[in-house]
């Protein structure tokens, strides 16, 4: 009795569910998805190329020291980097004493302790320190940028939909809200102090344009620094940033391959060794 109980209650939750999902479906395709303003002008990032795509992609060392200038001269005034440490840099391909130099001249200094006082202090970065950040602390970041605040890069290219070229859209994306979607949507001006961004989720990101004219940055390697540049360069720097060991990952994963398929083959002729004489004795018989 207990039992049958048991079922018809099922069979009862059952029969609420399937008629919830009905009229669910049903309501769905008489009224369409609610349009908001994100759904109808928000963009998917643009197309970006990188030496690094694909898998036996390799970093154009070149390229990374450029986005690390772009980083070192304009980015790091916000963000913070805290997962990369100075010494990380000479997987770029500088020196020992090139990123000595960096390090002992990055405008940040490291929080420290007054050895004499015990007072709180700063002192110059050494290679092994992590990037400093740019505020003390969260409450400083906010207060300097309008209460937002500007998340740390490190790992944003595999944070964001479309990583590296997410980034490089959001830099290279700023304009005027388009005039269709006042339009549209009348009450979806820009609030002051935010700025219209189509890649960015919900159309209004809180920091200005970073990057804005040619010649921004001059690059030591005598590349013309034109926006569109700058903003593939620091694209590329924040894929390193993010995932340093990639070509060592991408030689491994090739060698494995070349392994497996080796081994298939392997494996396939000892198997043809292994029958080939109980095949012999059957087609004899
Ligand atoms: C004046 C300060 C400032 C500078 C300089 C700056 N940013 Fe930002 N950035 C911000 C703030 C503030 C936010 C948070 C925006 C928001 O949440 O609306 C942000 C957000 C971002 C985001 C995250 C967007 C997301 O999806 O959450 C990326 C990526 C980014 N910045 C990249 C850069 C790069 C690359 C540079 C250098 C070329 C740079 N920023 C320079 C202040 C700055």
């Amino acid at each position: 009795m207990a039992r049958l109980i048991a079922v018809l209650v099922g069979l009862g939750f059952c029969l609420v569910l399937l008629i919830s999902v009905i009229t669910g479906a049903a309501n769905l395709i008489r009224e369409g998805k609610p349009e908001t303003v994100e759904a109808v002008f928000h963009k998917h990032p643009k197309h970006l190329t990188l030496a690094s795509d694909g898998p036996l992609g390799k970093f154009n060392r070149r390229q990374l020291q450029r986005g690390f200038q772009v980083y070192k001269e304009v980015c790091s005034a916000c963000h913070s980097l805290k997962y990369v440490a100075f010494r990380n840099l000479t997987d770029l391909g500088y020196s020992d004493a090139e990123v000595k130099a960096i390090a002992d001249q990055w405008a940040v200094q490291t929080p420290s302790v007054n050895p004499e006082t015990g007072e709180p202090a700063t002192r110059k970065n050494v290679p092994s320190d992590r990037f400093p950040h740019p505020y003390p602390n969260d409450v400083a970041a906010r207060a300097a940028n309008n209460n937002a605040l500007p998340p740390d890069l490190s790992l944003m290219t595999k944070a964001r939909h479309g990583g590296a070229a997410y980034v490089y859209s959001i830099l290279t994306g700023y304009q005027d809200q388009p005039p269709a979607l006042l339009k549209k949507f009348p009450g979806a001006v820009t609030p002051t102090g935010l700025h219209y961004n189509p890649y960015f989720a919900n159309l209004n990101i809180a920091m200005p344009p970073p990057l804005v004219a040619e010649g921004q940055v001059t690059y030591a390697d005598g590349t013309k620094s034109t926006v569109n540049q700058m903003a593939k360069d620091i694209a590329a720097f924040l894929t390193w940033t993010a995932e340093p060991k990639m070509e060592s990952r991408h030689e491994t994963g090739l060698a494995v391959m070349v392994f497996l398929i080796f081994f298939t083959i392997l494996t396939y002729l000892a198997y043809q060794n292994v029958w080939a004489e109980k095949k012999r004795e059957k087609a004899a018989a």
